[in-house]
């Protein structure tokens, strides 16, 4: 059933442009993501898929446009600021800490969002003693749902490629995140880890309600995952649609062919 609430976009980008020198990267690019979908973002090589979620996540300075976050005008927050209001993006943060459990690692999240609780720790309050507790209960079912538990106690220096992955986006529950951002999840992975992750991907959404925003070039992994798709090329929006509607766009193709 939809109510009011829902009809509105979780994130929206509006005519948001950036240049690098004479390039225009982002060209008045816009659109909207709304909440508990998956939604793909494509487009050839160039197109500023990346560049849009640099911008979006306040790595670069945007020369113009808007980016709203849950109907809050978050244009060129910093990255720690939209972070904490719930804009995450992953699979590009290196940082676990090497020499630190996975178990560490997960409950390590919280606390440095809040960046107070140490302060209270030291003072040894109850408050912070329950929060704790609650962060390490969280931080069990994080593990459980992504079934490595059985590393949480492993530092994370010896995990695989894909296990570090995993932990990834462990960390990324342990924020309760209003959007998450992946940029090309599949790179570097091999077939059965993208399997998992992907399996990954849509329970958080069906099951938890998670919004994701996906950029990939693996045409099997968008149309599995991904409704509404969104067509970039040359730093604009050319098309959006479910997978069929995209395929039948002869704009998109000429934007495809074009590139090669
Ligand atoms: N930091 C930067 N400095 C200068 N130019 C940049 C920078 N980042 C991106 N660009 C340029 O902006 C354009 C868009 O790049 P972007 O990385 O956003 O494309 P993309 O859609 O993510 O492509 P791909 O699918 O290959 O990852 C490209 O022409 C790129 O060379
Ligand atoms: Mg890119």
């Amino acid at each position: 059933m939809k109510n009011s609430k829902n009809d509105r976009a979780v994130l929206s980008i509006r005519s948001v442009s950036k240049s690098f020198g004479g390039l225009k990267a982002l060209n008045e690019a816009s659109f909207d993501i709304m909440p508990n979908s998956i939604t793909g973002l494509i487009g050839p090589n160039g197109a500023g898929k990346t560049t849009l979620f640099n911008v979006v996540t306040g790595f670069f300075k945007s020369d113009s446009g808007q980016v709203i976050l849950d109907g809050k005008n978050v244009t060129n927050h910093t990255t720690h600021k939209l972070f904490t209001d719930g804009l995450i993006r992953t699979f590009q943060i290196p940082a676990s800490f090497e020499r630190m459990t996975v178990l560490d690692n997960l409950m390590a999240v919280p606390m440095s969002q809040t960046g107070e609780n140490l302060i209270f720790a030291l003072i040894g309050s109850d408050k912070i003693k329950n929060e704790e507790k609650n962060i390490y209960l969280k931080a069990r079912e994080v593990l459980d749902f992504l079934e490595i538990t059985h590393l949480s106690e492993k530092y994370a220096s010896e995990l695989s490629g894909g296990q570090k992955k995993l932990l990834e986006l462990g960390k990324v529950m342990m924020t309760d995140p209003k959007v998450i951002l992946l940029d090309e999840p599949g790179a570097g992975v091999n077939p059965s880890l993208m399997r998992k992750l992907s399996s990954f991907i849509k329970r958080l959404n069906k099951e938890r309600g998670y919004t994701f925003c996906i950029i990939e070039h693996d045409m099997d992994l968008i149309s599995s995952l991904c409704d509404p798709i969104i067509v970039m090329a040359e730093g604009s929006v050319l098309a959006m649609g479910d997978i069929e509607k995209i395929r039948a766009n002869n704009l998109v193709k000429e934007a495809y062919l074009g590139t090669k």
